[in-house]
């Protein structure tokens, strides 16, 4: 790859702010936007440790920060620190989530409760204290959501994650158009069946496994590093002219 193509790729300068990076697919991306150079501030309930081990190998700043994104007091203190310390943020990475499945007879409210603040309502309350910040400071900034498969189709047992993922596809539309005029851009990854904590129930039941494995044409379960290019295209400049699109990393699912 030429220098020219390779700066289009580049984070160096850039600081990425990311929730639920202690482990999966947030870690992941964590790791590998601070080896396209990024600084990076991750935000997570659970302990970071092993995530900082990885990222400070890169040299890069970088800042972990013990936070639950559903709250709301707790993110404008987070927010406070993030900008004192780190001067700037050029890129949200709405990634947290947490999942529960029971039917709806037997669905906690509290458990929906929970899921909407974590899965969905931590990304707004974060993108419109980033969007404000973009908007004031004039920065061409991106923000990122992690979608799901199910904020297009309807899965069994699982309406508040369901609900809660669409609603996230929604709000990447909607600010993407709000904020496309400032040069802001707004997008998604959708990564298709993931071998994390979220999906252990599926990918730990051989039979459960073996039956999403048919509908999957590459043939495997994806695993976290297959979803850190998508998400250094959209960081980075190489991504200047998309916005509001959702892009799958599923190993062709929904193709089939
Ligand atoms: N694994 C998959 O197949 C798959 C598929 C589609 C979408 N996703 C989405 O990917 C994202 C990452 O999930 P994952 O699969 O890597 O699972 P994961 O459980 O490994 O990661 C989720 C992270 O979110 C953190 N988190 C949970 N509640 C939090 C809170 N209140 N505040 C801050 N952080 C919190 C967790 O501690 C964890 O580090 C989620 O949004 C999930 O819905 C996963």
């Amino acid at each position: 790859m030429n220098q020219s193509t390779m700066n289009l790729f580049s984070l160096e300068g850039k600081t990425i702010l990311i929730t639920g990076c202690a482990s999966g697919i947030g870690k992941e991306i964590a790791i590998g936007v601070a080896g396209a150079g990024a600084n990076v501030v991750c935000l997570d309930i659970a302990d970071l440790t092993a995530t900082a081990e990885e990222i400070k190998k890169s040299g890069n700043r970088s800042m972990f920060l013990h936070v639950d994104v559903s709250d709301s007091n707790a993110i404008d203190k987070a927010w406070d620190q993030i900008i004192e310390e780190m001067g700037s943020v050029d890129v949200l990475f709405n990634n947290a989530g947490i999942q529960y499945r029971a039917p709806i007879d037997e669905f906690p409210i509290e458990k929906f409760d929970a899921i909407m603040n974590v899965n969905f309502k931590s990304a707004f309350m974060l993108s419109k204290k980033v969007a404000s910040y973009f908007l004031q400071q004039k920065i061409k900034g991106k923000i990122i959501n992690t979608t799901s498969l199910y904020s297009t189709f309807g899965g069994f047992n699982v309406t508040a994650y369901t609900s809660a993922k669409h609603a996230m596809l929604g709000l990447t539309r909607a600010l993407s158009n709000e904020l496309a005029p400032h040069g802001i851009c707004v997008n998604s990854i959708t990564p298709g069946y993931i071998t994390t904590a979220v999906t252990k129930a599926l990918w730990s039941d051989e039979s459960k496994s073996s039956e999403i494995l048919k509908r999957i044409p590459i043939g495997r379960w994806g695993n976290p590093e297959d979803l850190v290019g998508a998400a250094i295209f959209l960081a980075s400049h190489a991504s200047d002219y998309v916005t509001g699109v959702a892009i799958p990393i599923d190993g062709g699912f929904t193709a089939r």
